[in-house]
């Protein structure tokens, strides 16, 4: 079977490490991002079995390489990937830890510099082929260059005479002190892809067919004769990771659906249409819908509430995964954002929201994790899930959270507030669906919010509930931007809310985008 090539990035808290992940993505280039102080010899060790490594970003970073406490790899690593003909990329802070290391000289500036900054390329360099010799690049950082260390030659400077580039040919260490992965570098694409083609030499790029091969033997060998469980949701992850493992070891993988109550109009029984009687896949359907709606009567925090659907979902998953003899793995569709946006590195990559997709289950379960999609980021698990058949109309679903519907009420939950929004999402959904927007939005949903307004419908005077209708595009869910309705659309489905779903007499469209808002209102 033919290895995937794969660049490791190094995360030293830069902002923008995932934008380098995302922008070798974009070129098929598979990328891992880890903690800078990972085992890089272990790590060499265990993922050459299934990888060919081709190369290493140490990405950028807050701190200051000159101070005693910043985070760094040591020589004996840079040593062990120059022996190993790696390639090695520095940005910004990346190339400051190559500068300090080597023993060349830097100094702190007490203001670090942002923006935009025009520099001049005059060296000959693998790294800017292709490129013109003036571009003007995003800049950002603390400590400047004062010398070179021995056997590095610089190959840009900005008009204030700042070493802008540096390498290292022979030992092929290259180092930007600006950022390519963002937007605002001129030619920052094709800098990334001459280090990622020219200099890597990267040919296997990542192909779905043969993540599903690999992927397949890999599960097979771990599962052995045992059992997987896997909670599936209905969602585009869960599914294709069902259909993923499915297709490795069969009748083996043990799916569970529960209706928590919930979920979007007659979700569940689609779930159970599809994935028992079409995909005839081995599916324990539980309602479990009372029990959620008992242990969140009069709960109004956003974040009690999703520890609420959390706890009694993994109650209700304990519970019947005990019926289960020989459940020893648990699979679960965790993406790259997900993982990126629960666990802190330390460095500044900040925790911003909790996410069930991560954590929770397997700790208390005691049973092993089977993640995957850990690496990828959605668009690549809808390339996978079409590779495996599964519908186009299903694999292009808007994203869904696990607590549903309970967030999207922002106040306390009840039968009637979920069927009224039940019922304006189906109309939202079904209309974006009828006027050819659905494919264009990401992400597109109703929210109840906790106030009434005053009306008239026919004669009378009405007071009665407030919808706001949110439609969002992204790539990834990490930023995005409303979707801009036309004023034909937004009235069609302003009147067609509020003559059809009884309760409502008020549609308001949320037009800010994330950031600095998110995506969810709770
Ligand atoms: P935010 O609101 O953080 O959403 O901008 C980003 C993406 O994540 C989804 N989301 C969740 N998914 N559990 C989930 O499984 C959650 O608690 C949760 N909160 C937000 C959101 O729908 C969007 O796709």
């Amino acid at each position: 079977m033919k290895k995937t090539d794969l660049v490791l990035i190094l995360d030293f808290g830069s902002q923008y490490t995932q934008l380098i992940a995302r922008r070798s993505r974009e070129m098929k280039v598979y990328s891992e991002i880890h903690p800078y102080n990972l085992n890089i010899k272990k790590y060499f060790k265990e993922k050459s079995e299934i990888y060919n490594i081709k190369g290493v970003i140490l990405s950028g970073g807050p701190a200051s390489v000159l101070s005693k406490d910043s985070p760094k790899i040591s020589k004996s690593d840079l040593d062990f990937l120059i022996t190993n003909k790696i390639p090695v990329l520095g940005i910004c802070y990346g190339l400051q830890l190559i500068c300090h290391l080597y023993k060349g000289k830097l100094h702190s500036s007490t203001q670090r510099q942002y923006g935009n900054t025009k520099i001049y390329i005059f060296k000959d360099s693998e790294l800017f082929k292709g490129i013109k010799n003036q571009i003007t690049v995003w800049m950002s950082h603390g400590d400047s260059i004062d010398m070179l260390p021995d056997k590095f030659s610089s190959s840009s400077k900005s008009i204030d005479r700042v070493i802008c580039s540096f390498e290292n040919e022979k030992l092929r260490i290259y180092g930007l002190q600006f950022h390519p992965e963002v937007e605002h570098t001129e030619s920052g694409k094709e800098i990334l892809s001459n280090f990622f083609f020219g200099i890597c030499k990267i040919k296997n790029l990542f192909e779905p067919e043969s993540f599903i091969e690999s992927k397949t033997e890999e599960i097979k060998k771990l599962a052995g004769k045992n059992k997987v469980i896997c909670a599936l949701s209905g969602g585009v992850d869960s599914s294709v990771a069902a259909i993923l493992v499915n297709k490795a070891i069969g009748e083996n993988l043990i799916c569970i659906h529960i209706d928590n109550g919930l979920m979007r109009k007659n979700e569940s029984s689609k779930v159970v249409d599809i994935f028992k009687k079409h995909y005839k896949l081995n599916l324990i359907f539980v309602d479990a819908s009372e029990l959620f709606l008992k242990k969140l009567n009069n709960v109004f925090d956003p974040e009690q509430k999703r520890k609420i659907i959390g706890k009694t979902f993994i109650e209700v998953f304990e519970k019947e995964s005990k019926k289960i003899k020989n459940a020893k793995f648990l699979l679960q569709g965790t993406l790259y954002p997900d993982v990126i946006e629960s666990v802190s590195f330390k460095g500044p990559s900040a925790t911003i929201k909790t996410h069930h997709n991560v954590g929770g289950l397997p700790d208390k379960m005691k049973l092993k994790l089977i993640e995957p999609f850990r690496e990828l980021f959605k668009d690549e698990v809808r390339e996978i899930g079409l590779k495996l058949n599964l519908p186009a109309k299903f694999i292009f679903r808007h994203p869904f959270p696990g607590p549903g519907l309970a967030i999207r009420i922002l106040s306390s939950l009840s039968k009637e507030k979920l069927n009224i929004l039940r019922e304006v999402d189906d109309i939202f959904i079904t209309e974006l669906k009828k006027f050819n927007l659905y494919e264009k939005i990401w992400q597109a949903f109703a929210v109840l919010l906790p106030v009434q307004t005053v009306g008239v419908m026919g004669d009378e005077r009405s007071y009665e509930n407030v919808i706001a209708l949110r439609a969002v595009t992204s790539t990834d869910g990490m930023t995005a931007d409303f979707y801009n309705f036309n004023k034909e659309f937004l009235t069609h489905i302003s009147n067609k809310i509020i003559n059809s779903v009884k309760g409502v007499n008020r549609v308001v469209y949320d037009i800010s985008s994330k950031p600095p808002a998110t995506i969810e209102w709770e």
